[in-house]
């Protein structure tokens, strides 16, 4: 008999703060469920699935994409959506609230049905699932991980070359403080089958001793400061920013020096396999020409539109147990 898909949704009711203990299944289900959500959006429908449900999304951290794609993606699905872009100018973290005080006052203040945080503390997520009744989702927390991100990567990677497994796949960039770079590595080391994995960034900005720990034995990775020497022969090129940020006050001549030493230009994107993809979870600063935008490998712009379908998918089945086989044509956007 095939499994219905109530019995995939192993998300219901659960936090999401990290992409290690995802199975293949998950992410298959995910997928699905994003591709679904992609049709409804291509069709201009609504579907308010998540009617009533109170989602409060809160970063303490700067955003863009990742904010407004959860705005967007809670609002789509019809729920009352409770955002809050800069909690340490406008919440009363600026009268010294506690963070755990934080996340009960805004969990009970809006009857939270999940609750979407982003924060510069890599146990962020963890203390507020901790105290919180409601699902807390990882919106991106310190150097550590963003899982979300790397779901709407991968999928990407499956939309872009059709397949997720056997790939060879370039992390480029700032290694040491990125947490997008740290969340894909995971996800395609250890959900997808036979990748190999190149890690390149300038000596200083390579992943911590820590990380490359958590990742499977038998995962093939190789490290280089050379973007030159790999870039022909992979499928994939993730670049990513040099994290500005993160560097204190006394190092921000380093930060000059090693954000201009990894960048792809257009002549280096034209080297590249005919099949073969850039990707960007962006903001760009130096490290990425824009002259590389009208290459038609480029696709960093789908990646933030897959945010979205995957975003949806990600809050629908963490607050509806029994997803609808087919979203309900009814309500037609005007
Ligand atoms: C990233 C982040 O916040 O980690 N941005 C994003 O969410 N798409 C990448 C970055 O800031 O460099």
């Amino acid at each position: 008999m095939p499994k219905s898909l109530e019995q995939d949704n192993s998300f219901y009711g659960k936090d999401f703060i990290t992409v290690n203990g995802l199975k293949r299944a998950d992410i298959d289900y995910i997928f699905r469920r994003a591709d679904l959500m992609k049709g409804i959006d291509d069709t201009k429908q609504t579907w308010d699935v998540l009617k009533n449900h109170a989602v409060p999304i809160i970063f303490f951290e700067p955003s863009t994409r990742t904010f407004l794609s959860f705005c967007a993606a809670a609002t789509r699905l019809g729920a009352n959506v409770h955002p809050m872009p800069d909690m340490p100018a406008f919440s009363s973290v600026a009268k010294g609230e506690s963070f755990t005080d934080t996340i009960k006052a805004v969990e009970n203040a809006t009857s939270a049905r999940a609750i979407v945080l982003r924060h510069h503390d890599e146990d962020s997520s963890k203390t507020a699932a901790r105290v919180a009744e409601a699902p807390v989702i990882n919106g991106g927390s310190g150097q550590a991980e963003h899982p979300t991100q790397a779901l709407l990567d991968l999928y990407t990677i499956q939309e872009s070359l059709g397949r997720i497994d056997g790939l060879k796949i370039a992390l480029v960039g700032d290694l040491k403080y990125g947490r997008t770079v740290k969340s894909l590595a995971s996800l395609a080391a250890t959900i997808g089958e036979n990748n190999q994995l190149f890690f390149v960034s300038a000596e200083q900005l390579r992943f911590p001793q820590k990380f490359l720990d958590t990742l499977p034995d038998d995962v093939q990775y190789e490290e280089t400061s050379n973007l030159e020497s790999v870039i022909r022969d992979v499928d994939v090129v993730y670049m990513t920013r040099t994290q500005k940020e993160r560097f204190s006050l006394e190092e921000q001549d380093l930060y000059e020096t090693l954000s201009t030493q990894l960048t792809l230009t257009r002549e280096m994107a034209e080297t590249m396999q005919f099949q073969s993809i850039i990707m960007h979870p962006l903001p760009r600063t130096r490290e990425l020409r824009y002259g590389v935008d009208e290459n038609p490998r480029a696709v960093y712009f789908k990646q933030m539109t897959n945010g979205l379908y995957i975003r949806m998918a990600l809050l629908e089945s963490i607050m509806i147990e029994q997803p609808r086989k087919e979203a309900r044509r009814r309500t037609k956007n005007k």
